[in-house]
């Protein structure tokens, strides 16, 4: 009895083994991604959109990344701060996820940072820019698809320079995103000679400009730089237009501003000027793929935030083919995606040794309704990751 027990339990793992070589150790368990983003608020379509970009590439996969099937638990994490601790706890311990993709809001993701700091599990940042992601709080397992606040600030401080501006006023959210935009905006601006006379904000996701924009009326700047994004992108674009603001004084942004709002926004943001690391007209073969791959999935145009999703899967997929689905071998994992270059929809890029992408800044112009390209306002553009030590 005895013996036939031990026997069939020795049969029993060389079964296994023979199924299951130690490199493929995981090959058939499904890989359970933890979507954290916002599904209601002003951010609600930026959430979409990231979580349509990385299913069209996981679908593009076979609905499998490395082999293993691709299972997805959501967090609606409101763009809440306040909220943000419990919701990443309640993927990670309640859920049991294997990654973490999010989120959209910066304040919301050094929270989800330092959560993956803390217990390794891997991050990927579909969006928010907080610089200190990539900055302070860079790890070994923490990962970003998408920008760093500063970089399309500071690519636009050297275009408003170079127009002739010489005095500017911006307005922001004062929060990690609006901040950091502004400072990365300022720091260039000011070495090529302009001077920022005044720095407006209001609150979080507040959209009550009339103030303010009186206000810019009375300091009458050369031009407007500023920072919004989704619904309150919309409204402050049709509010500064409506203000009469838009004929007197030229209005530059991040490119927040006009990508995927331009619907809503309409004649209001025709010609506005805006930096980023995306545009509507690449007009290259992998862009139009991408393009036309979304469209024909979700009957709906991409925009940026389509985009950092999609590449966000790109990076999982190239970390976990590296390890053959194993992703307790982090220091592999993070080496691979490091040494990759993307194959992104925006044009290829790679990551910076604090894993944030190094990219082409792109100057962008809206036309109807896409954000033409007119030109590179920055090549290669990588964040100075200050504080970083990896
Ligand atoms: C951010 O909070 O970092 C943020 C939010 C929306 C954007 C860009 C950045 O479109």
């Amino acid at each position: 009895m005895k013996t036939t027990r031990l026997l069939a339990t020795a049969f029993g793992a060389a079964l296994l083994s023979a199924a299951a070589p130690a490199a493929f150790a995981q090959a058939g368990t499904k890989i359970k991604v933890g979507l954290m983003l916002p599904a209601t608020g002003t951010f609600a379509a930026l959430g979409t959109a990231i979580e349509n970009g990385f299913r069209l590439h996981v679908a593009e996969n076979g609905g499998k990344l490395a082999g293993r099937e691709v299972e997805f638990v959501r967090v609606d994490d409101e763009s809440d701060p306040a909220k943000a601790t419990d919701n990443v706890n309640k993927l990670i311990k309640r859920d049991n996820v294997d990654v973490l993709i999010g989120t959209v809001h910066s304040g919301v993701a050094m929270a989800m940072a330092r959560v993956a700091k803390d217990t390794g599990t891997i991050l990927i940042v579909p969006n928010a820019g907080a610089d200190a992601v990539t900055g302070p709080m860079c790890a070994l397992n923490i990962f970003r698809s998408s920008f760093s606040n500063w970089q399309p600030g500071y690519a636009m401080g050297d275009v408003v320079a170079k127009k002739g501006h010489k005095k500017v006023v911006t307005i922001a959210w004062k929060y990690a995103a609006g901040d950091e935009s502004v400072r990365g905006f300022k720091e260039s601006f000011e070495k090529a000679g302009g001077t920022v006379v005044k720095e407006l904000s209001l609150p979080f996701p507040n959209v009550e400009f009339q103030a303010l924009l009186t206000e810019i009326a009375a300091t009458k700047p050369d031009a407007v730089y500023t920072f919004f994004a989704g619904g309150g992108a919309v409204k402050f674009v049709k509010d500064y237009a409506a203000a009469g603001l838009k004929k007197s004084i030229p209005l530059y942004g991040a490119g927040f501003l006009t990508d995927g709002t331009l619907e809503a926004q309409g004649a209001d943001a025709e010609g506005l000027l805006t930096t980023l690391h995306y545009a509507d007209s690449l007009g290259t073969p992998r862009d139009n793929a991408f393009r036309l791959a979304y469209a024909k999935a979700y009957k709906l145009q991409p925009d940026v935030y389509a985009v950092q999703g999609f590449d966000a899967a790109q990076m999982l997929r190239i970390g976990l083919e590296a390890v053959k689905g194993d992703l307790s071998k982090k220091a592999e994992f993070a080496a691979a995606v490091q040494k990759a270059k993307i194959d992104s929809p925006r044009g290829t890029f790679s990551l910076s040794k604090s894993h944030n992408p190094v990219q082409d800044i792109y100057l962008r112009q809206v036309v109807g309704k896409e954000n033409k390209i007119i030109g590179v306002a920055s090549k290669g553009l990588a964040d100075p990751a200050r504080g970083c030590r990896l």
